[in-house]
């Protein structure tokens, strides 16, 4: 009766469906995996939200692309990190789950492919299958930092390719693309006539990034470019609802790359008025939340570091940025019974590596988002209890 858009059987795993039993016996556990930042207990600045009521956002005036000032107001903030951007290459969408639903509309047809890191974001299996198209994956390699693996990238592209995804940072691996790697890209992606299509949704979240780094890919790109960003990281509010998609590269793709995707947004016109009308206003007040994030973060980074280093059977791998960091852990079982007796033993919660389809067993990625106080002690558990494991 369904679509093959639809994965076959969709039933939870062993994991999601202990979660589930904790919950119904209302079992308390420490949430690891938390990356909602609206309930990571972060002061937002009181009215935050208060220009959303402007009697300007009374007034339906849609337009396929968004209002001009809240383009405006996104092109600004790219300033921020020194990209200079045009309001009109700026495309405003509900969420990045959406700007990369219509790039797939616009760049690809029923069958054909984009190629996506692996490890990575976990949605990309679904985001593609809705469009009915392939995600083939390309490696990221870990060598005392992640790396893109261009011989795997060459060797998944096929004349069904139509653009390369890239996460930066990565969630999980928190790597940036540095600037090697985006003039190796660009030029794959311009032999061959792909788009390339950037994730920096965590952008503003640099950790222990290198001096390299090549942020605002769209703005820097030879090739037909786009770099994906949202309110939802950049200041810590998904529930609004506003990504976008800043389009670069080459001029004239990217003018006919714009004309086509109107028609895609114009059937849509997802974005609400209220949040366009407030955009300046949230990306300027956002900064404050975005610096309490970021600092969290750090703090949390650090005294997972601290932590781990007592006990040498887990390496905490370089996390360059983001959210998340990645834990190699002994693997003396799956990284599934790991996950399931740390939860079941602690009632602490973590990711398992293959969540983002790490090539091999044993990792564990938690969020650093918790509070502190909460984070440190968790985390000390979980370090105790996957080295005990040896
Ligand atoms: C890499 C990446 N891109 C996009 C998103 C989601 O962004 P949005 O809320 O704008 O759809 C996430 C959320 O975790 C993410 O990890």
């Amino acid at each position: 009766m369904f679509s093959s858009r639809l994965p076959p059987n969709p039933v939870g795993n062993a994991l999601s469906r202990r979660l589930a039993a904790l919950r119904e016996a209302g079992e308390a556990y420490v949430d690891l995996t938390e990356s909602n930042p609206t309930r990571a207990d972060f002061a937002y600045p009181p009215g935050l939200l208060a220009r959303m009521a402007d009697p300007a956002a009374l007034v339906y005036d849609p337009h396929p692309f968004g209002l001009f000032a809240a383009r405006e107001a996104v092109a600004l903030d790219q300033r921020r990190r020194g990209a200079l951007v045009d309001p009109s290459q700026v495309v405003l969408t509900a969420s990045t789950s959406e700007a990369y639903s219509w790039l797939f509309k616009l760049l690809c047809n029923p069958g054909e492919g984009v190629l996506v890191p692996r490890p990575s974001y976990p949605l990309f299996e679904h985001l593609t299958r809705l469009e009915a198209i392939e995600a083939v994956p390309y490696d990221l390699e870990y060598h005392g930092g992640w790396e893109i693996d261009f011989e795997s990238l060459a060797a998944r592209a096929t004349s069904s390719t139509r653009a390369v995804l890239v996460v930066s940072p990565n969630n999980p691996t928190g790597s940036y693309l540095n600037l090697g790697e985006l003039d190796r890209l660009s030029a794959f992606c311009a032999a061959r006539g792909l788009a390339l299509l950037a994730d920096e949704v965590f952008a503003d979240y640099p950790l222990e990034s290198p001096a390299d780094i090549a942020t605002d890919v769209a703005s820097r790109s030879g090739a037909l470019a786009f770099t994906l960003g949202g309110l939802s990281k950049s200041v810590g509010l998904p529930q609004l609802k506003l990504g976008w998609i800043v389009a670069g590269g080459d001029i004239r793709a990217r003018a006919d790359a714009l004309r086509a995707l109107e028609l895609i947004a114009d059937s849509y016109l997802s974005v609400s008025t209220p949040v366009q009308v407030a955009a300046a206003d949230l990306l300027e007040r956002g900064g404050a939340i975005r610096d309490v994030i970021l600092a969290r973060v750090r703090a949390n980074l650090a005294s997972l570091r601290r932590e781990a280093s007592q006990h040498p059977a887990v390496e905490v791998l370089q996390c360059e940025g983001g959210w998340y960091a990645v834990m190699r852990v002994p693997a003396t079982r799956t990284e599934e019974d790991l996950v399931l007796d740390l939860l079941d033993r602690q009632r602490i919660l973590v990711h398992p590596g293959y969540f983002f389809d790490f090539p091999r067993e044993a990792y564990v990625v938690v969020s650093l988002l918790p509070r502190p106080e909460v984070f440190v002690d968790a985390a000390a558990r979980m370090l105790q209890f996957a080295s005990a494991s040896l």
